[in-house]
């Protein structure tokens, strides 16, 4: 069986009713909306977050319809904030197909991905827990600050991990921690699972953008199903880089990524900059960070997943997320 049907099989059959509902989410009778939206299903995801809050519930009790359509608001956050990403990125490819802003332009893109934002607000509301709506609302704002605060970090001088994580951390990892906390609030667990729970998507989260960087030092395989290449094209520097920086205090290298910074850079001199990455422990370095976030991670699972199945379940969601080829 490959890993992602081991990590799902808990959740089969939960799974096909949260993609029904998703699915269901994102209709609209015509126009150009309804052929926006069509582009958008057409291509899922990996339902990495919708996974995780099911299996969370599953552990803390039982999947309920708050957790669905929990679920289903948090997934389609996550698609709105794609849809813009590469509005901002300016990138063509999502998910293996042409990107919502490369299909019709950029003016389409800003309005769908309102308009998905809008959606998950309203299937948040279906919970009619005050608690899940207020989590949603300020996880919104936190990825939207995330992703401020990485474009006003090309403009700062100094280049360092405290600041990546700072960025990742709001970016990427506060959803995962999001998905954590609601999948256990609304299977009704202790204040005190919820916390922990979050902690570990935090950490889940962290491991998963840290892959995700890494992904960006290697050319595009078909299978990842968006482009790599891009960061360092767009002024960002991310934790391989910053390590081989920091550790060598190459001047000339640090010359090349302040003009990173400046938007000045040169395919050729980004192909520099990469290769001094790898030559210098840059991939290993983030590597060996990644299993460092695992071992926090496992100590969640070992201490508060009772069930075999979700434990084996949730061991092979870490281990994914280290080891995944898109
Ligand atoms: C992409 O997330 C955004 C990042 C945090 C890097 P995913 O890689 O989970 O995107 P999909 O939903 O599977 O396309
Ligand atoms: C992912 O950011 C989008 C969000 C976390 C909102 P990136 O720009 O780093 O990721 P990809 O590579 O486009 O998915
Ligand atoms: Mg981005
Ligand atoms: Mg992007």
């Amino acid at each position: 069986m490959d890993t992602l049907s081991l990590i799902k099989q808990p959740i089969v059959s939960e799974i096909d009713r949260f993609i029904e509902l998703f699915d269901g989410s994102l209709q609209h009778e015509n126009g150009l909306l309804q052929q926006a939206l069509h582009h958008i299903r057409q291509r899922g995801g990996k339902r990495m977050r919708p996974i995780l809050i099911l299996l969370i519930a599953k552990s803390f009790g039982r999947i309920t319809d708050v957790t669905q359509h929990a679920a289903v608001g948090l997934e389609l956050l996550h698609t709105a904030s794609l849809v813009h990403d590469d509005v901002v990125d300016e990138s063509a490819e999502r998910r293996g197909q042409a990107s919502v802003n490369a299909t019709f332009d950029n003016k389409v893109a800003v309005l769908v991905g309102d308009y998905i934002l809008s959606t998950a607000l309203l299937y948040v509301g279906y919970t009619h827990s005050d608690m899940i709506v207020r989590r949603l609302a300020e996880l919104g704002r936190t990825l939207s600050d995330g992703e401020i605060l990485q474009l006003s970090n090309i403009q700062r001088k100094e280049i360092t991990e405290e600041v990546y994580y700072e960025i990742i951390s709001r970016k990427t990892a506060a959803l995962f921690a999001s998905c954590a906390a609601i999948g256990a609030e609304s299977a009704d667990a202790s204040a005190e699972d919820i916390e922990a729970a979050r902690l570990f998507g935090h950490d889940l989260g962290v491991i998963f953008q840290i892959r995700d960087d890494i992904f960006d030092y290697y050319d595009s395989e078909k299978e990842i199903g968006k482009p790599t290449g891009n960061d360092m094209a767009e002024g960002k520097l991310t934790l391989p880089v910053i390590y081989a920086l920091n550790s060598t205090g190459d001047e000339a290298m640090q010359a090349l990524a302040r003009k990173v910074k400046s938007r000045e850079v040169s395919s050729d001199e980004i192909a520099r900059l990469v290769a001094f990455t790898k030559a210098n422990g840059g991939i290993e370095y983030a590597t060996k960070r990644m299993y460092e976030f695992r071992d926090e991670a496992m100590k969640f699972i070992e201490n508060r997943v009772g069930d075999a199945a979700l434990r084996e379940s949730l061991t092979a969601y870490v281990n994914y997320v280290i080891e995944r080829r898109k």
